[in-house]
C-alpha cells in the first residue's frame, strides 16, 4: 500500500474510461464492460480511502455520454440503480459520504430519488467523500455557476465563483487520473483542474488495479507542484 504522508493527494479524480474496449477485446457486449467497470470501481474506492485520500471524484457519465444509443444508456441507468440501492449502507458503515455532482434532471427521476436517499444516508461520513459525476459536464458546471453569479447581480471573485460550482465545498483535485489510453479531459472538471497533476494509464478501467492506483500516487508524490511560482 502507498504510504500516507505529506505527498498523498487529498483529492483524486478519476476518468474511468475504457469499459467498452475492455469488453470488445473479450468479445463481450459493451454492457458487460460497464458491469465490470462498476465492480472494479467499488473495490478500488475501498482501497483509495485506505491510502489517506479524503476525496475521490469518479467520472461515471458525462453530459455528452447521454447522446449514446438508448440501449447503452438503459444498461448504464440499470447499473446506477443497482449501485445506489445496494451500496449506500455499505458506504455509511465505512464512514464514507456519497455525493453526486451532475444535472440530475437529465437522468430518469427514480435515479435522482435513489441518489438523494444515498446522499442523506451517508451524510457526515468522516473517513472520506466519494463523489460520483453523473450527467456531469465541466462547461455546463461553469455556465450554471456563471448564470447564478449573474442572478446575484454582483461581480464575483475566484473564491466565490468556485463555491458556486457543483464541487463548491470541496478542495480542487490534486491528482487527475485517466484510464483507457486517451490523452484528454473530455469535459470533466475544467475549472477545478487548473493546477491538478495529470496521470494517464493505458489500462482499460476494469483492469486498472489497486497497484496501478498506487503507481499513480507514487508518480504524484514525485511531482513538483509550483503553482506558477519559483
Ligand atoms: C467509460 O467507458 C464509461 C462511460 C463513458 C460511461 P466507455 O464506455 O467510454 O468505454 P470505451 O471508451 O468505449 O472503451
Ligand atoms: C469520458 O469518457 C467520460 C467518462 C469516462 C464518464 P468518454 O469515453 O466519453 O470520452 P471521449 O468521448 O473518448 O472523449
Ligand atoms: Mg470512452
Amino acid at each position: 500500500m502507498a504510504e500516507v504522508g505529506a505527498n498523498t493527494p487529498r483529492h483524486v479524480a478519476i476518468i474511468m474510461d475504457g469499459n467498452g474496449r475492455w469488453a470488445k477485446k473479450r468479445l463481450l457486449p459493451r454492457s458487460a464492460g460497464h458491469r465490470a467497470g462498476v465492480k472494479r470501481m467499488i473495490a478500488l474506492t475501498e482501497h483509495v480511502f485506505d491510502t489517506g485520500v479524503r476525496y475521490c471524484t469518479l467520472f461515471a457519465l458525462s453530459t455528452e455520454n447521454l447522446n449514446r444509443p438508448e440501449e447503452e444508456l438503459k444498461g448504464l441507468f440499470g447499473l446506477f440503480r443497482e449501485f445506489f440501492a445496494s451500496n449506500a449502507e455499505t458506504l455509511r458503515k465505512k464512514g464514507i459520504s456519497l455525493r453526486v455532482i451532475g444535472d440530475l434532471s437529465l437522468l430518469p427521476a427514480d435515479i435522482g430519488t435513489l441518489i438523494r436517499a444515498g446522499e442523506e444516508r451517508t451524510a457526515g461520513g468522516e473517513r472520506g467523500t466519494l463523489v460520483l459525476a453523473i450527467g456531469y459536464g465541466g462547461r455546463q458546471d461553469i455556465l450554471a455557476a456563471a448564470n447564478e453569479a449573474v442572478r446575484r447581480g454582483k461581480e464575483v471573485d475566484e473564491e466565490t465563483f468556485s463555491s458556486l460550482l457543483r464541487t463548491g465545498d470541496m478542495p480542487a483535485p490534486d491528482l487527475l487520473i485517466r484510464t483507457g489510453k486517451e490523452l484528454r479531459i473530455s469535459n470533466f472538471l475544467l475549472w477545478q483542474c487548473a493546477y491538478s497533476e495529470f496521470y494517464f494509464s493505458e489500462k482499460m478501467f476494469p483492469e486498472f488495479t489497486d497497484e496501478d492506483f498506487d503507481e499513480a500516487l507514487k508518480a504524484y508524490a514525485a511531482r513538483d507542484r509550483r503553482f506558477g511560482k519559483l
